[in-house]
């Protein structure tokens, strides 16, 4: 009989842990609940982050973040540059005053028609179309198109325009090219 007598105690001992893993258990419960709720309603507005602290004896499983991420719609430029943001480059710079462009609607005589005259003078040039276009605006005179004046072009597009204006603008004339 007397050896029973630690058993009370025992119990007690292992109630006390039951209560004390229910008051952990809950906050943890909880937490997740909410997290898969908020996470749910989120979805389509973008990124959401939701943080749940509940409690502060179980920092481990009650702290959870829950992140649903949705990638925009960002349209990336193509890696030789915006062609449609070219064309607007082509008009403010009056490149259809000596050139003929059909993607630009110009009719310019000056200088050769650019709907085909870059990819035949590219080929004579043994240069890659993107590249010779480049250097056609860049620095005009490194190739004369035959039959044209050198020095009319204007030598002042390397440095009046930005990168990424020159980007799209060489976008734009190799895009139009038949
Ligand atoms: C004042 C007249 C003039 C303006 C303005 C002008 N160009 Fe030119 N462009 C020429 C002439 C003339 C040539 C031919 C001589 C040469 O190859 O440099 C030429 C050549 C070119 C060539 C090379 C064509 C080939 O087949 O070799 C390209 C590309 C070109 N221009 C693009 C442009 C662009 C883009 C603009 C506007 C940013 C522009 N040009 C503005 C007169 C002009």
């Amino acid at each position: 009989m007397a050896r029973r007598k630690p058993t009370p105690l025992v119990a007690a001992s292992e109630v006390l842990v039951w209560i004390l893993f229910a008051l952990l258990l809950v906050p943890a419960g909880f937490a997740g609940w909410a997290v898969g709720h908020y996470t749910s309603l989120g979805k389509s507005s973008g990124t959401t982050t939701v943080t749940v602290t509940a409690g502060t004896t179980t920092s481990a499983a009650t702290t959870a973040t829950a992140t649903t991420a949705t990638s925009g719609t960002t349209t990336a430029p193509a890696a030789g540059g915006n062609a449609a943001a070219g064309k607007a480059v082509f008009v403010s710079n009056a490149c259809g005053s000596c050139h003929t462009f059909t993607p630009a609607g110009t009719n310019g005589t000056v200088g050769p028609n650019l709907d085909t005259s870059p990819t035949a003078d590219a080929t004579k040039d043994n240069m890659d179309l993107t590249a010779f276009v480049r250097q056609s605006i860049v620095d005009p005179n490194t190739y004369i198109a035959p039959g044209y004046p050198k020095g009319v072009m204007p030598q002042t597009f390397g440095t009046s325009l930005t990168t990424t204006q020159l980007d799209d603008l060489v976008a734009f004339v190799v895009g139009g090219q038949k």
